[in-house]
């Protein structure tokens, strides 16, 4: 049996259901997912290898060979037809042109399951899907359920990584028009034991980790790399639950009665969906999403239960986020352009900004310590990798506003993640291509000689798509010193 199948064992059935990585119901069959290409802007869409089974990760990786993908639609497995799309502006605009929110990377949160790879939803500030119209969401009062599976390493403190009900019209539209699981360590509402990240409930103006807003000790902080969250609400009732997607059981944090502040009780839920985003539109927060349902009606302790038992079962696991070229920790390394006419341009430094020069044996010593680096384990995610400054020790190459620069490393999870870069196999068939760790849409590109965090394809000048595969494709060998 599929989580969903459970829900409706239980007496209350799914009434959407998304998961790159899985098929919900055993039976189901039909596409999990869409993703669409950047050499040709073609899409396809991505199955179960088998009914009930995993995704089909190897169509996915033949179909977007030697170029970037994203994911477009996270189709709902329930027949509801409750898809979730790129999200449109609200109360807050997204990065993309007309104020959309941006798409998620089809590779930026590899997993395997019971050892067959699939991906996850990797969820970068800016990231959002959204449903404004699905059918049988709950609305008002009325009760319903959802549990997610995230990555309880990948978090910030943003405004809002949240999956479930929100408002129809990407507004705030007051107390209680939410009703959607967040996750991460925001504090500007609600809080719980420790430092978090913490599973809250979005319930709009308010994330909230108890009975009451502000701090809830109960909550405890909780970081598995894969964590199950639950949330469920009815009148007066709602519920918030979670555990280790990966073994045991779900605990709960609380169950009780509705927060005391005026629109919470009862709720004016609107019955949208939306994943990585506030209600509003708020697109500050970052995450990973691998399978998620919503039921409208109140799942008992037990159907949610024998759910985290299926979740456990299918055996999410970690796997490579590296690939191509193999680089080794501690090593000096050069790294030569393969735009054709730029291939005596390496990536190096001047002060702080990082670019691409032409650098060769004859060069001066000054110039071969700035175009060589040392690699580091991965600052942000040992699973990826560092580059440290040869001449400057202690500063790293990291992205800001997606220029790249050489900055010292400060020491703050910020920095750490955006100075973390995993590699692949060079996107023209040359050398590596290298992404950041925490925007995998956007690769390490020298444009008119200067390196930027860039997009295949994106608003900002430096991703145009022209020569994009050329332009992101580096030759990496030994250091000039
Ligand atoms: O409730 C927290 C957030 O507040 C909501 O997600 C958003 O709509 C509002 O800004
Ligand atoms: O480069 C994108 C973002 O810009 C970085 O993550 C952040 O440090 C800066 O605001
Ligand atoms: O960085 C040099 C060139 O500048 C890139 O190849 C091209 O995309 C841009 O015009």
């Amino acid at each position: 049996a599929g989580p969903c199948d459970i829900y409706s064992s239980g007496g209350t059935p799914c009434v959407a259901a998304h998961s790159t990585t899985r098929a919900l119901y055993s039976a189901f069959t039909g596409s999990l997912y869409q993703v669409k290409r950047g050499s040709d802007g073609a899409t396809t869409n991505i199955a179960p290898l088998s009914a009930g089974g995993v995704a089909n990760a190897g169509a996915q990786d033949t179909f977007c060979a030697s170029t970037t993908c994203l994911i477009t639609i996270i189709y709902d497995q329930s027949g509801r037809g409750n898809h979730l799309t790129q999200a449109p502006p609200g109360g807050f605009s997204g990065p993309e042109a007309n104020g959309y929110d941006n798409l998620a990377s089809a590779i930026g949160a590899p997993v395997t399951l019971n050892g067959q790879k699939a991906y996850g939803v990797f969820v970068s500030p800016g990231t959002g899907y959204r449903n404004n119209a699905p059918s049988g969401v709950a609305k008002a009062d009325a009760a319903e359920g959802m549990y997610a599976v995230f990555d309880g390493t990948h978090y910030n403190g943003g405004c809002c990584f949240d999956y479930g009900n929100a408002e129809t019209n990407n507004l705030d539209t007051g107390n209680g028009h939410m009703e959607a699981l967040y996750f991460g360590d925001s504090t500007a509402w609600g809080s719980g034991a420790g430092s978090g990240p913490w599973i809250m409930a979005d319930l709009e103006n308010g994330l909230f980790s108890g009975r009451g807003s502000g701090n809830n000790a109960a909550d405890p902080s909780i970081s598995y790399r894969f964590l199950t969250a639950a949330l469920k609400g009815q009148p007066n009732q709602w519920a918030l639950r979670g555990g280790n997607a990966a073994s045991g059981s779900l605990s709960t944090y609380y169950s009780g009665a509705r927060p005391t502040a005026s629109g919470y009780n009862p709720m004016s839920k609107e019955g949208a969906i939306i994943l990585g985003i506030g209600g509003d539109n708020s697109v500050s927060a970052q995450g990973t999403f691998y399978e998620g349902v919503m039921t409208a009606t109140y799942p008992s302790d037990a159907t949610e239960n024998s759910v985290q038992a299926n979740i456990v079962a299918a055996k999410y696991g970690t796997t490579a986020l590296t690939s191509g070229p193999a680089l080794t920790v501690g090593s000096s390394i050069s790294l030569q352009a393969t735009t054709s006419g730029y291939t005596t341009y390496y990536l190096a430094h001047t002060g702080t900004t990082i670019n691409a020069q032409v650098v060769s044996s004859s060069s001066t010593t000054a110039l071969k310590q700035q175009a060589s680096w040392t690699v580091r384990a991965g600052l942000g995610n040992s699973a990826c990798f560092s580059f440290e400054s040869k001449d400057t020790p202690g500063n790293f190459i990291r992205h800001y506003d997606f220029s790249l620069l050489l900055n010292a490393n400060d020491g703050t999870k910020q920095f750490k993640e955006d100075a973390t870069f995993c590699t692949q196999a060079g996107l023209n068939g040359q050398g590596s291509s290298i992404r950041a760790w925490s925007y995998p849409t956007r690769y390490l590109r020298h444009y008119n000689t200067v390196a930027y965090a860039a997009s295949n394809g994106g608003v900002h000048v430096f991703d145009s798509a022209t020569s994009f595969n050329a332009d992101v494709s580096w030759v990496i060998a030994t250091g000039f010193a």
